[in-house]
């Protein structure tokens, strides 16, 4: 049996803020709430989210337990997204189970409408795809959206997350009833693939 890899470090304690070419990133923290809430709160924003807020109360009763998963993007001093991680173990047969402890991750994002268009959120995912597999070392990154939730898809496949389901009327919607669902993922090879020579290798 290989040796189990021993606990692994919360995202949140590792290297941060983090920089790209146009943004900066980092932990949410109690003081983002209100300008995080800035966007959320906006129905265009949460017509596809799984969670919308229903009023200002409600996103400060849950924002506690919803942000240990989200990072800040901030563009030019200003918060313009959310990014959404959530560490997971994968699948596994018991007796080798410790090694897939905390090895996957779910993605998601939620951005200004403001700030579409530039390549923005896509700039914020890339970079937390980099820090999902060069940093966590994690082997998997997935993400799942309304099949009709066009500009998320566009961001998946821009990113070169692979289409790995699309299922029939399988998610309920608040306003459309059922709808087709996705789901893509992209592997710490494939990722390696496709950003050669960067620090996502
Ligand atoms: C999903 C979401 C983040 C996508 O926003 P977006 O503005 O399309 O994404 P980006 O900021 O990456 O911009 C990409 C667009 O800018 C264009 N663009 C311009 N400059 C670019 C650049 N330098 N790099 C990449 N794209 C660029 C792209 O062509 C693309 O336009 P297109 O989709 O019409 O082809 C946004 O729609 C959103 O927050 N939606 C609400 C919340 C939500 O649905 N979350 C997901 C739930 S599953």
């Amino acid at each position: 049996m290989t040796e189990s890899p021993g606990p692994r470090p919360s995202f949140r304690e590792l290297g941060w803020p983090r920089s790209t070419e146009r943004l900066r990133i980092l932990p949410a923290t109690p003081e983002h709430s209100a300008a995080h809430w800035e966007f959320w709160r906006l129905p265009e924003v949460g017509t596809w989210l799984g969670w919308a807020p229903r009023d200002r109360a409600d996103w400060d009763e849950t924002y506690p337990e919803k942000s240990p998963d989200f990072l800040t993007v901030e563009h030019g001093g200003r918060v313009i997204g959310t990014l959404m991680l959530h560490v997971e173990d994968g699948w596994a047969q018991r007796e080798i189970a410790e090694q897939a402890v905390g090895v996957h991750a779910e993605i998601g994002w939620v951005f200004h409408p403001d700030a579409a268009g530039r390549g923005l959120a896509t700039e914020a995912v890339m970079d937390l795809l980099d820090f999902c597999f060069s940093e966590l070392g994690l082997r998997r990154v997935q993400a799942g959206a309304f099949a009709a939730n066009e500009p998320s898809v566009r961001l998946m496949e821009r990113i070169g997350m692979r289409r790995e389901s699309y299922s029939v009327k399988e998610s309920l919607h608040r306003d459309l009833g059922w709808l087709d669902g996705v789901m893509y993922a992209i592997l710490a090879e494939e990722w390696r693939a496709r950003t050669p020579g960067g620090s996502g290798c």
